[in-house]
């Protein structure tokens, strides 16, 4: 079927979570033509869900060195050790660069003018600084939404899913195919394409992701011959309420400040599974949830606030509140009923800090590429910082190089699979996929029970036409979820030892191995082995 060239752009951001409006933002500045494509509205992504806050190493008491050093422990043993450093010492640049958009920060209710900055579970120190209490992501990405949308240079594709990337014979990423809201399929030509697309929440049951986060833009990164890298690693977060509605996230930052984890019968059970208790590392914590979840027969542990004076937790944590009251949950009371589910993918495309991948005039930011900053297990709100900083330095790098000369193209012929799905045999297909992975690839993984999803996988794939384009986007969407979750199978297969976040019930002792799992251009999965081994072994002892 032909397709015709739509629009040609300087640069095309996929994604509108605070890394790619920030790429946007700056380029836009810079005179360069962007066209932002979205899938749902501007303002639904991840970044929008984000409580907790932005690590920064500001004051006294701290420093990059000891910032980097509580990341590299918490990621142990798979941070890049240069990316890390690169990124943390470009915090207090990108920190300033949000107060300069109009991003203003808590301040200390005991001291004016003081930020205010939370501890969060792994962080040395009071390190997190936050804004409109736990609506930091709300706040920061509605700030710059309102830049966008006043940039002159920056066009916005609402509605709009990317199908696929395309290459020309030379490898190099030139464009993208999409279906617009009114179902419209055209190519948009891009001089360099930056993936922005976020993470793959939605491949599990339980998730703090929104709707969107299907794994698109690993899934065609992936087809393309991108290298991706780590995707067994795939953060849980500790305490998600999961009850009546829609879930919601009970940010860290609650026990950071004395919140507590009780079992249903008001046991305090934390300090029983790791010395830190309630700060513990994450994927600790959330296992002993769900341990204790599993001793008392119940879905969920309660999280008890007795230590917080009402009227502080009230003006603390504001967005919580009103989630809790909405549900009618009696919070000071009983405490909020919480559950572990899936929240960040660690691993994805493979990059290096300014986002480049191994296809030329392609690059990936925040959730969606994996530069070895977080290693093995993420040190909490560093992921904001990553999303902040690093689109700065891709900019910068844009801004440096050569620009090349797009095709002289009209339209391009597109295979496609013609075979549809009804709606409810969508739906019902999702929910299965969801299911599944939630009991092959959640916390507590074993080989039985991963060959049997790994099989079950093949054969739906096999249904479902994976090699050829989908003409239904949510088709195309639906062979991008059972795509991510077969190559994290496959991936948590290879792993086939314990790390960071990566847990495996038949080999429960941590590896000392210091490897990254890779998918190559080619599509083979093998060993690359983390370089900076030396250096990191004398920083962690
Ligand atoms: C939270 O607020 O607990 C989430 C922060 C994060 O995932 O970094």
């Amino acid at each position: 079927m032909k397709i015709d060239v739509a629009a040609k752009f300087d640069v095309i951001v996929i994604g509108s979570g605070i890394s790619g409006l920030i790429c946007a933002l700056e380029l836009g500045k810079n005179n360069k033509s962007v066209c932002l494509i979205t899938k749902e509205a501007v303002t639904e992504s991840s970044s929008l869900y984000a409580q907790g806050g932005i690590s920064v190493p500001l004051g006294k008491f701290d420093s990059v060195d000891k910032h980097l050093e509580d990341t590299l422990r918490a990621g142990t043993p798979l941070c890049d050790l240069k990316n890390a450093n690169q990124i943390i010492s470009r915090s207090i640049y990108a920190f300033e660069k949000l107060i300069s958009y109009g991003v203003k920060f808590d301040l200390n209710p005991e001291s004016e003018n003081v930020l205010h900055q939370t501890k969060e579970a792994a962080h040395s120190v009071p390190r997190v600084v936050h804004v409109g209490g736990d609506a930091s992501g709300r706040i920061i990405t509605k700030t710059l939404i309102d830049k966008v949308c006043r940039e002159p240079n920056i066009s916005i594709s609402q509605g709009t899913c990317v199908l696929s990337l395309l290459k020309d014979p030379n490898g190099n990423a030139f464009g993208v195919l999409v279906e617009d809201v009114t179902k419209n399929k055209y190519i948009v030509l891009g001089k360099n394409i930056i993936l922005a697309s976020g993470g793959v929440g939605q491949l599990y049951k339980y998730t703090t992701n929104p709707v969107v986060c299907t794994g698109d833009g690993i899934a065609m990164a992936y087809r393309a011959g991108v290298c991706v890298q780590d995707l067994e690693m795939i953060q849980f977060h500790p305490t998600v309420f999961l009850g009546k509605g829609d879930p919601f996230l009970v940010t860290e930052a609650i026990r950071g400040e004395g919140g507590r984890l009780k079992n249903i019968n008001g046991e305090y059970f934390a300090k029983h599974y790791h010395e830190l208790g309630e700060l513990a590392p994450r994927d600790v914590l959330a296992r002993a949830i769900l341990a204790e979840m599993g001793k008392t027969m119940s879905g969920f542990v309660y999280l008890d606030l007795s230590t917080f004076k009402e009227e502080y937790f009230i003006n603390r944590f504001p967005t919580i509140y009103k989630e809790c009251l909405n549900r009618n949950i009696a919070l000071f009371e009983k405490g909020i009923p919480v559950s572990p589910a899936a929240h960040y993918l660690i691993g994805g495309i493979k990059t290096d800090v300014f986002g480049s991948t191994n296809i030329s005039a392609l690059w990936a930011i925040g959730e969606v590429a994996s530069s070895g900053f977080h290693g093995a297990n993420r040190l909490a709100s560093n992921s904001l910082l990553e999303c902040i900083v690093v689109p700065h330095l891709l900019v910068e790098r844009l801004l440096s190089i050569p620009e090349v000369e797009l095709p002289q193209l009209e339209s391009l012929d597109v295979d496609f699979d013609s075979n549809s799905i009804d709606d409810d045999g969508l739906k019902s297909l999702i929910k299965e996929l969801q299911d599944r992975n939630t009991k092959a690839i959640s916390l507590l993984r074993n080989k039985n029970t991963l060959n049997e999803h790994l099989q079950w996988l093949t054969e739906l794939e096999s249904k479902v036409n994976t090699n050829l384009l989908a003409f239904q986007y949510q088709v195309q969407e639906l062979k991008n979820m059972i795509l991510l979750s077969k190559l994290i199978t496959k991936a948590s297969i290879f792993r086939d030892h314990s790390l960071g976040v990566h847990y495996r019930e038949d080999c429960k002792e941590l590896s000392k191995e210091f490897k990254h799992s890779i998918f190559n251009e080619n599509k083979q999965l093998s060993w690359e082995i983390q370089k900076n081994e030396s250096e990191l072994v004398p920083i962690l002892k």
